[in-house]
């Protein structure tokens, strides 16, 4: 009997885990201060009315003998892989509802992914990033290589000419940073992954933020992608399932490693470990994406972006270097002091304002903060006038 020994090569408690830990040991210390939490990118806004409407009517129709349904498909109800392939016509991406692979957040599937390819087959991961990209692959004893993302590249990594074949992770809308690759920056990575057989895991999960319709939303505006990329998209950011649980993962037809069409592993594998995501989920997550639900996610949206927009202002005016806040909900600044995790500490005792140390999501973190815009309008301006009142 012997323990996976790869969790033991982990960092410590997982980054999030982490800061509510932190968080929790000083709320309980103030029990009268109230924290301001811009650390976790969890959403605020209630869910929007057209999603409310379609779940309730959703849950009325599993409550009534005519109308019932048990198991659903494992790939996710048509409906809901048709509204997701329609929204990726309507953004000039033309997909089929086949490859659309629903499931309960972009999470599960980025770790559930690994088990497609062979435990040799390196993994490429810019860093600082989402850190569950090299754990996922830490804890099964994968090889990992890193990529610098750095404020001289914009944090946007282009590929080494010499790299091996492997898995290519690119978040864009970038968690953390929130720099976002332009059309050049991914058909170099499309570029790149045809020609030496490379699979590009591309997380869309902040695709709904992008406002500059130069920017591409997803990378299979980017010819060829098709053959080279597996898609992860998110309800959770844009139309609040943080709690409700909903995305999807595209594996297009024309994507193939060693002749398998990986479409084919993938629901092979869906069948085995689902039984898919919740009927009345799967109506509310199609109901954001109706004409009214997309007016009202839409909204949800454009008060994360402002938020995000006072925070730039704010360290703009502190003269601290940031980036990101323009087309994704996250602001990543240089921190004053230098060490994060001191600078997440300060930033609780003195302002009350719970962040992200850039420390948590890689070696290039270090020195670097994420304060994230999906909080309250007003907790963010409190957040904001607390920052300016710091003397750094
Ligand atoms: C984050 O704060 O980085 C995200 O909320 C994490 C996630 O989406 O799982």
């Amino acid at each position: 009997m012997k323990l996976n020994r790869h969790y033991r090569s982990l960092h410590g408690d997982y980054l999030f885990s982490e800061v509510g830990r932190r968080a929790a040991a000083h709320a309980a210390l103030h029990p009268e201060r109230r924290l301001i939490r811009l650390g976790i990118g969890d959403v605020t806004r209630p869910l929007a009315p057209a999603v409310v409407s379609a779940m309730e009517r959703a849950a009325r129709e599993l409550g009534d003998a005519a109308t019932f349904r048990g198991y659903g498909p494992e790939q996710g109800y048509p409906f809901l892989r048709r509204a997701i392939a329609a929204d990726y016509a309507r953004r000039g991406v033309r997909l089929d509802e086949d490859a659309v692979f629903v499931n309960d957040g972009a999470k599960s599937d980025l770790g559930g992914i690994l088990e497609l390819f062979d435990p040799e087959t390196t993994a490429l991961i810019a860093d600082p990033v989402y850190p569950v990209y090299a754990d996922t692959n830490r804890l099964l004893g994968r090889p990992v290589r890193f990529l610098d993302a750095t404020e001289e590249n914009g944090f946007l990594p282009l590929p080494e000419p010499d790299a091996p074949a492997g898995l290519i992770y690119l978040c864009s809308p970038n968690n953390p940073t929130g720099a976002v690759y332009g059309r050049e920056g991914l058909a170099a990575w499309v570029g790149h992954a045809r020609k030496n057989g490379s699979v590009i895991l591309f997380d869309a999960a902040y695709a709904r933020f992008i406002t500059d319709p130069a920017l591409p939303s997803s990378i299979y505006e980017i010819p060829g992608a098709e053959q080279c990329a597996i898609e992860f998209g998110s309800f959770s950011k844009a139309a609040g399932f943080t709690g409700v649980r909903c995305g999807w993962t595209v594996f297009p037809d024309a994507l193939r490693t060693e002749g398998v069409r990986l479409a084919d592993w993938w629901r092979r594998r869906q069948a085995t470990r689902t039984n898919g995501v919740s009927y009345v989920t799967q109506r509310g997550a199609e109901a954001s994406l109706s004409p009214e639900g997309r007016e009202q996610t839409q909204e949800a949206v454009e008060s994360y972006l402002q938020n995000a927009r006072r925070i730039s202002d704010a360290l703009r005016s502190l003269s601290l270097p940031h980036t990101g806040g323009e087309n994704a909900p996250y602001v990543w600044f240089r921190c004053p002091g230098g060490d994060s995790w001191a600078f997440f500490d300060r930033l609780l005792r003195e302002a009350g304002v719970i962040g992200t140390p850039g420390a948590g999501f890689g070696r290039n973190g270090q020195g670097w903060f994420r304060l994230s815009g999906l909080g309250s309008p007003a907790d963010c301006a409190e957040a904001v006038d607390r920052l300016r009142r710091l003397h750094f």
